[in-house]
């Protein structure tokens, strides 16, 4: 018995490891993209290029630029949740941690320079 115990103890770090790494960026910007594909890609288009009518309309900036990319994470979860005329706010029809999924999104689809 004594054996089953220390075992279990030896192994419990391993799955909470395990745990708090699953819950990192990929996945995190996939459940991004997912959000993203319904709430911003009419505007946005589905790759964040603003290659849509509506984006051209609107003259939005490639999400993907460097210009939008420079942004700190604060700034682009402010955005996001404020909105930024003529663009919607998202504070009261998104949680925080869609937004924050949001925000990992928008960095994997960054132009690598
Ligand atoms: C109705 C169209 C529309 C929708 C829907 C929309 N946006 Fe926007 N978005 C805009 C416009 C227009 C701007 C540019 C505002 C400006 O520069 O004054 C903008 C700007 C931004 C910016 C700042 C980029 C910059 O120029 O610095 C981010 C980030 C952004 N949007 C993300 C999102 C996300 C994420 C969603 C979905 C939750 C979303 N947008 C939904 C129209 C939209």
């Amino acid at each position: 018995m004594k054996k089953l115990i220390s075992a279990v103890a030896l192994l419990l770090p391993f799955f909470s490891i395990a745990a708090f790494t699953s819950g990192r960026s990929p996945a995190n910007a996939s459940a991004g993209a997912d959000t993203f594909k319904t709430k911003c890609a009419v505007c946005h288009g589905p790759d964040g290029s603003g290659n849509t009518p509506m984006g051209q309309k609107m003259k939005v900036h490639d999400l993907r630029s460097p210009d939008v990319q420079k942004q700190t994470d604060e700034e682009l979860t402010t955005i996001n949740t404020n909105g930024k005329p003529p663009m919607p706010a998202y504070g009261k029809t998104l949680t925080s941690a869609d937004i924050h999924q949001l925000v990992a999104f928008l960095r994997s689809i960054a132009t690598k320079s």
